[in-house]
């Protein structure tokens, strides 16, 4: 998506005759977003991408809302999410409004017997634990702990696990996931205040082309179900392809973090931006070197936003009782800030391990029962004296 990529063999000029060696035609398809004003790419397929065989039924999969309307904070334990062998069935919304449903997974297994598609939404997969392959019909990206992953909506793909111990927090959004675009000039090109770059950023290096004809299962997203649909040639058949739609990923560890003399605000954090909410990754960094700084935040009311903040690894230095795998609710129209403690804590600290990433949502989020089956119902209480 951020910039132009070219994978596998394209002709020399678009919509023009592209032959086979047997001299028949590839199929182009444009693949694009925001109807044709968003990025797109074009793709050359040994078959057309069209060919629905049958539509086998459907199933809901939207989330049960548990609390519609919240104003108490939270913690959830994340890491008690049962596993599941099953990518799709592994995925549990934990929270969730009309832009965007983050989600917690524990897959077992790669998707064996199916492809997947989301029809709705872009999907940012944050690997907590696991390392594997991701693989589209776009191309392939290798995965390990601290990556981000951005599939753009309508990426067909499959995912595999080396093993069965992965950790995976998702975010689905319903309006596309780019860049900051304070940290991009008028031509796109991230900028050198810009806390990473394009060499960052690792597109797509592998494509899976297959010639087959047969019954391929794409299990397609859209609006809360999945359609079972038979096509009747692979997915997987795409000879080449550019442009600036496709799957990429970008690790937390390669985030460059801001610092400064007084405490930094969470913006100095952002990694991605949609116009429904913002994403932000809290990497180990020296603190700020002020000689009477307070390295930790001072609260802060966010009447306007829902705060999610997902613990990787590290310390937690603004609160207590927070393991790996947690998760903190700050809702939208009350004050939060560091637990009792925290701030007296933190001064005269040099620096942080703390790794999270953080999404804060500009509409309040609803709970799901899955969110209340791991929930620390006492959290809200957590500042008392
Ligand atoms: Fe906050």
């Amino acid at each position: 998506m951020p910039f132009y990529h070219k994978l596998g063999r394209i002709p020399h000029k678009r919509h023009t005759i592209f032959k086979k060696p047997d001299g028949s035609l590839y199929y182009e398809q444009l693949f694009g977003t925001i109807g044709f004003d968003g990025m797109s790419s074009n793709l050359y397929h040994e078959h057309r991408p069209t060919q629905v065989k049958e539509i086998k039924g459907s199933y809901s999969v939207k989330p049960k809302i548990a609390t519609e309307n919240n104003i108490k904070s939270y913690r959830f334990r994340g890491f008690q999410v049962v596993p599941n062998p099953d990518y799709l069935e592994s995925r549990k919304v934990i929270l969730t409004n009309s832009d965007v449903d983050i989600t917690l997974a524990s897959p077992q297994g790669s998707t064996k017997d199916y492809f997947y598609k989301n029809a709705d939404s872009d999907e940012l997969l944050f690997i907590h634990k696991g390392t594997g392959k991701l693989r589209t019909h776009l191309g392939n990206l290798d995965f390990k702990y601290g990556d981000y992953l951005l599939i753009p909506r309508g990426t067909i793909y499959k995912i595999d696990f080396d093993d069965e111990d992965n950790r995976l927090f998702i975010v689905e959004s319903r309006r596309p996931i780019y860049t900051p675009k304070r940290y991009r000039n008028w031509f796109g090109q991230l900028l050198e205040h810009s806390p990473f770059c394009e060499r960052d950023l690792r597109q797509p290096y592998e494509l899976e082309t297959n010639d087959e004809k047969g019954d391929f299962l794409i299990k397609v997203k859209k609006q809360g179900e999945i359609f079972d649909m038979v096509y009747a040639t692979h997915p997987f058949d795409v000879v080449g392809y550019d442009g600036y739609n496709y799957p990429y990923a970008f690790s937390i560890h390669d985030f460059e973090p801001i610092t400064g003399r007084i405490h930094q605000p969470p913006p100095v954090h952002q990694t991605f931006e949609t116009d429904a909410f913002v994403v932000c990754s809290f990497c180990p960094r020296k603190y700020d070197y002020h000689p009477e700084s307070i390295p930790a935040p001072y609260s802060h009311s966010n009447i306007d936003s829902d705060e999610v903040l997902y613990y990787v690894d590290g310390d937690f230095m603004s609160r207590n009782d927070i393991e790996a795998g947690h998760i903190s609710l700050h809702p939208a129209g009350i004050p939060h800030g560091p637990h009792p403690g925290a701030v007296e804590r933190s001064i005269g600290q040099v620096e942080t391990e703390e790794l999270a990433v953080m999404v804060d949502t500009f509409k309040p989020l609803k709970l799901t029962e899955d969110a209340l089956g791991i929930a620390d119902e006492t959290y809200y209480k957590s500042w008392l004296e």
